[in-house]
């Protein structure tokens, strides 16, 4: 994989001389599914002197830090003792009614009971992975899916099957012929403004993709944390309004509030599988950090979080508008990128021929960091698709990024 030419975290200090050799699970052994790409990613980020298009990074300036410092205040005074205490493992209960009332809005009849809390969505995607993987099990997921779902469900060693995702979400006929000869144990779909692509699926896609699996026993997982960040229009039916008990959904305040707090949450109503995922949650962790919920919960009783969420989509769809012109701008003919309805990112294709890597490490030599495709994709390699976040960057870094990143095509395409 491209050598992103970023520090990572230094093991140097470790003693090689030891003799003590550590007997490692078959699980901790086997190389990560693409090696450290969410550590790189995450350092390209931060170095000061590049333009990194690379993280799906929240804007800064969104976070809600006064306010936070007033909610962490109330609950330490108000609330001291049970804040720093230990906590209910399904997660501080007004958190889960305001989010199951949230739901409810939205048609979606959620109760609290339904709604565990865990340490970012990630922890749920372990939950799941936990839950129903054995080695060999069959799932399915996107073609190009999230890297580090990809990444975890590695570790457990499943059979991966991968759809294509077409503009308006996972190929059908595909779908249905996976579905019908490995059985899968989940379908796993982030069904707006996918990372990586920024695609969101029609209705229609949504209605076709709950017909083939009713009857069957293969869960949908839909995992959702950008669903609120749209730019316009409204929002398509959630599978879980479809599937009912058939889907589990994922949620995040990681985009919307602070991806620092850690909170994400599941909701499952089957009874007996969220009493599982549960139990696995608390052996884990005992529980998401109460001091967190406490605050967050605070907060979201005394701001409207669709105000907040209002400006976020205002300045992140202004950042997409303005990339998407200085790429119309500054690219040679013959590129494609999506039109992202919402989200944080979107995906560029370079013409046949040309792969994504090369370009990602030319960019990177003149200072601009980009995600090269192929971390997104189970098997395909050399891929000429890449990720470009646009919610972190000043315009004016989006400008010179695109430049630089168009010389770059235009160079690797002249030879
Ligand atoms: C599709 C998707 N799912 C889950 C996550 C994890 O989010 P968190 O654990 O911060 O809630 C991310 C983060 O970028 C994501 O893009």
């Amino acid at each position: 994989m491209t050598d992103m030419n970023v520090k990572q975290n230094d093991f140097s200090g470790t003693d090689t001389s030891s003799p003590f050799s550590p007997q490692l699970s078959a699980r901790m052994k086997r190389p990560d599914f693409q090696g450290d790409f969410t550590g790189m990613i995450l350092s390209a980020a931060e170095k000061d002197d590049v333009i990194s298009f690379a993280g799906g990074l929240p804007n800064p300036v969104s976070f809600p830090i006064q306010e936070f410092r007033e909610a962490a205040d109330r609950v330490l005074s108000e609330n001291g003792a049970k804040a720093l205490q230990y906590g209910d493992a399904m997660g501080y209960e007004p958190l889960r009614e305001y989010l199951a009332e949230r739901y409810r809005k939205q048609g979606i009849p959620v109760s609290s009971k339904e709604i565990l809390i865990t340490s970012g969505s990630q922890q749920a995607l372990q939950l799941i992975g936990a839950a129903f993987l054995d080695d060999g099990s069959p799932i399915l997921l996107e073609d190009p899916s999230y890297l580090a779902a990809l990444q975890l469900f590695h570790y457990y060693a499943p059979s991966i099957h991968t759809v294509p995702l077409s503009e308006d979400g996972a190929d059908r006929t595909e779908f249905a012929r996976i579905i019908k000869e490995e059985n899968p144990r989940f379908f796993y779909t982030v069904p707006n403004f996918q990372n990586p692509t920024g695609l969101t699926y029609s209705k229609q896609a949504r209605m076709e993709i709950a017909s083939i699996l009713r009857g069957t026993n293969t869960l949908l997982i839909e995992d959702n944390p950008y669903g609120d960040l749209r730019f316009s229009g409204n929002a398509p039916i959630s599978f879980a309004s479809l599937l009912g008990t058939q889907c589990i959904l994922l949620g995040s305040f990681s985009k919307t509030v602070s991806p620092g707090m850690r909170i994400g949450w599941l909701v499952c109503r089957e009874k007996a599988l969220l009493k599982r995922l549960l139990s696995y949650k608390q052996s884990c962790d005992i529980h998401s950090s109460l001091f967190c919920q406490m605050i967050l919960h605070e907060y979201l009783s005394s701001h409207d979080l669709d105000t907040h969420i209002t400006k976020i989509t205002a300045l992140y769809k202004q950042k997409a508008q303005w990339m998407i012109s200085c790429m119309e701008r500054f690219f040679p003919d013959g590129i494609h990128f999506t039109r992202p309805e919402g989200g944080m990112s979107l995906w560029v294709t370079l013409p046949d021929g040309m792969t994504a890597v090369d370009l990602a490490d030319a960019a990177l030599e003149k200072g601009v960091a980009i995600v090269a495709g192929d971390p997104f994709y189970e098997k395909r390699r050399k891929v000429s698709s890449f990720r470009l976040n646009y919610s972190n960057s000043s315009d004016a870094e989006i400008e010179q990024g695109i430049r630089i990143l168009g010389d770059c095509i235009r160079k690797i395409m002249a030879h």
